[in-house]
């Protein structure tokens, strides 16, 4: 078989990731591992792009018919503002994780540039998607088994992430949401934009603060675990472990937090969020491609990427 960077030609195609900082990815193993599982002629490439280039770098790519983008950290928000159309998932959320080149070909149809021969387009969009607050909940319901209608969840950090999985766990029919923020007034804020949307949407009782009871998940969507010596991300005065079956975090890096390694002792369920890495990556790689992702495949790649084989 001939090594993989012989086999690119002139009519390869591709997509990327860009964040700043961008060299601990897993995201280019998970994608071409799939690609090479689907038998495309595709690469997934990753750049390191400063969020002052964000908006000609998205231009470049689009110039240069790539196929799609991932953005990740700092540019999701920034993107809403740099791309022609935003996916309804976009708008909901507030961020852009997975943008979709599109052209116009003989038709005045927009297509996925899959779709289009290059010789004929006549034109070329990007379409801002986000993929994220969807791979938060099936991570969550598959990695966890919990059933997230009528639970009551208790979510530590108020940052971007936190944002999302706020908004998301509230759309599933929740029954309460705790909110804990070492900043309480972003947690304050959020609780005032969920209880906004409930005027409109699913209703969800929200508290800023700890439960004083038992409750069913605990979720960590801030960034104290990254580091072996950062301590619990609550306050072990105010909330005890042996109160929730289940604890989910966000950080899939180191594999077992101090967090997920307490929870379990306390003999909860645990997970950590790689789920959420794949599953906002097989959905990207679905709506560049039009086929079903090989998640299983993803996984391995991505497990063999971060944690080396097993
Ligand atoms: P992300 O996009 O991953 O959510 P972020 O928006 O920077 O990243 O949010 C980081 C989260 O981790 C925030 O909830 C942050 O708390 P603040 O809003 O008070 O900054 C939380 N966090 C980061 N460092 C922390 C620390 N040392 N102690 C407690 N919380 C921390």
């Amino acid at each position: 078989m001939p090594a993989r960077s012989q086999s690119i030609s002139a009519t390869t195609r591709f997509a990327a990731v860009f964040g700043h900082p961008i060299k601990h990815s897993a995201s280019p193993a998970m994608h071409n591992a799939a690609i090479d599982r689907l038998g495309l002629d595709w690469r997934y490439l990753a750049f390191d792009v400063h969020p002052d280039q964000l908006a000609v770098a998205i231009k470049g790519a689009q110039s240069m018919k790539f196929l799609g983008l991932n953005l990740t950290v700092p540019h999701k928000v920034l993107a809403l503002h740099l791309v022609d159309e935003l996916d309804l998932s976009a708008k909901t959320w507030g961020a852009v994780n997975t943008i979709l080149f599109e052209a116009q070909c003989a038709s005045e149809d927009w297509r996925p540039l899959r779709l289009c021969d290059p010789d004929q387009i006549t034109a070329l969009r990007s379409h801002g998607f986000n993929t994220d607050a969807d791979a938060i909940i099936r991570s969550i319901r598959e990695d966890l088994e919990i059933e997230l209608r009528g639970a009551t969840i208790l979510l530590l950090g108020a940052g971007g992430a936190g944002r999302t999985a706020a908004l998301k766990l509230a759309s599933e029919g929740v029954k309460k949401l705790y909110l804990v923020n070492r900043t309480r007034s972003k947690a304050d804020e959020i609780a005032r934009e969920l209880k906004s949307r409930s005027e409109h949407g699913p209703q969800v009782a929200i508290e800023v603060g700890y439960p004083e009871g038992n409750i069913d998940l605990v979720v960590n969507a801030t960034s104290l675990g990254l580091s072996p010596a950062d301590p619990l991300p609550f306050d072990p005065a105010q909330f005890s472990l042996n109160s929730t079956p289940a604890a989910y975090d966000m950080i899939y890096r180191p594999a077992e937090t101090l967090f997920l390694a307490e929870a379990a002792r306390a003999g909860a369920k645990t997970a950590n969020g790689l789920g959420m890495l794949l599953y906002q990556g097989a959905k990207a790689l679905e709506i560049w491609s039009g086929e079903k992702a090989p998640v299983e495949v993803m996984c391995e790649a991505l497990r063999e990427n971060i944690y080396g084989k097993v």
